[in-house]
């Protein structure tokens, strides 16, 4: 049965090119952050309380937001409203910058995909703090696990990245119930090698050493294209640095599942990307008891399903968001036990 963002809001975004869409979408959200009878109107449709308590979390259900929608944390009220259970915003860099040039987001829509090759565009930590603080001293800050995701500003070497993410981690902290390390976007060059051990242990040591007094939880957000002795290595790292959890998985460069004359450099999202996510999670749960947060291809009750039944304690959603909109929540949580 086709709900009203089948009917009407799917159809009237995709009639306009992706990054305006979206735009225009955070534009609105953003928007009814402040007006309350709006909130109250949005959360009478929010699902039931499913609790899920995660290293040391204790979240009111166990679907997120995934990064990169808010990417600057302007709309946290009334993605709190729509029901999430967390919402996680980002990803924030040491630098203000304006991501990579336009058109860099493209649709699949035969597919259920995207692909996006944004690289990170986003107001930079200072400016994202000054706003979380306003919110915070507004009362406006809403009843939910909040994570923030940090990355490499572009211009950064990448021999200097864990001094970036330890400016971001610094400025940004206070706000975060949990901090992302996302070493994993396929846009900023040179960013997928902080996963390699030697790399990932510097990075960790870093942000470790800074976060001693009011211990936030780290997690790390990986790829799903990566070979197992690689996440075998990474899994070792993230347990001898005290890694909360891992997030599994960005986005991937494999595009076999999209036509050769319609491919796009990039990322991708979405339906092709869910059985590589869920392998990856099923690989890291045999190995390790780390707590897995699923994030790819999760577009209806059953790929969630498949995510906690891999071994995922918490799920995330992007792009099944886009296609199905905001009842896909309550899908998801009418299909948890
Ligand atoms: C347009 C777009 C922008 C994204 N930006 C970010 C980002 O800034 N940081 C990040 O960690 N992941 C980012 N992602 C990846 C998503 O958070 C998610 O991990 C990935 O898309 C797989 O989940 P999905 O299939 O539900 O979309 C982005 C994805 C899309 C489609």
């Amino acid at each position: 049965m086709k709900n009203a963002y089948d009917r009407f809001v799917r159809p009237l975004l995709f009639s306009i090119d992706p990054e305006t869409a979206h735009h225009f979408t955070i534009a609105c959200l953003r928007a009814a952050s402040h007006i309350h009878p709006i909130l109250s109107a949005l959360n009478r449709f929010s699902p039931d309380p499913k609790p899920k308590s995660l290293f040391g979390l204790d979240f009111r259900n166990p679907i997120g937001l995934a990064a990169g929608l808010d990417k600057n944390g302007v709309a946290l009220p009334t993605w709190a409203a729509l029901g999430f259970g967390f919402v996680e915003i980002g990803t924030i860099t040491a630098k203000a910058q304006p991501g990579n040039p336009k058109p860099r987001i493209f649709r699949f829509p035969e597919q259920q995909a995207l692909i996006n090759r944004l690289g990170f565009n986003n107001d930079g930590a200072a400016a994202i703090a000054i706003r979380l603080g306003k919110l915070k001293r507004s009362g406006r800050w809403p009843d939910v696990k909040v994570g923030i995701n940090i990355g490499k500003s572009m211009s950064t070497p990448i021999g200097e990245a864990s001094a970036d993410y330890l400016h971001s981690f610094q400025l940004l902290k206070e706000f975060a119930d949990y901090v992302v390390l996302n070493v994993s976007s396929p846009n900023t060059p040179g960013l997928r090698d902080l996963q390699g051990a030697e790399a990932l242990a510097e990075l960790l040591r870093t942000i470790g050493q800074k976060n001693i007094a009011n211990r936030k939880p780290i997690v790390v957000k990986i790829a799903p294209d990566l070979e197992l002795n690689q996440l075998e290595q990474i899994i070792a790292t993230c347990e001898a640095n005290n890694v909360s959890a891992i997030i599994a998985t960005n986005t991937t460069l494999d595009h076999s599942s999209i036509p050769a004359d319609q491919d796009q450099q990039g990322g991708l999202s979405g339906a092709p990307v869910r059985q590589k996510s869920s392998a990856l999670i099923r690989e890291i749960a045999a190995r390790s008891t780390i707590p897995i947060i699923a994030s790819g291809g999760i577009l209806d009750a059953d790929s969630a399903r498949e995510k906690f039944e891999a071994g995922a304690g918490l799920v995330q959603i992007y792009t099944g968001l886009i296609y199905r909109g905001p009842g896909l929540l309550r899908e998801i949580a009418g299909a948890i036990a």
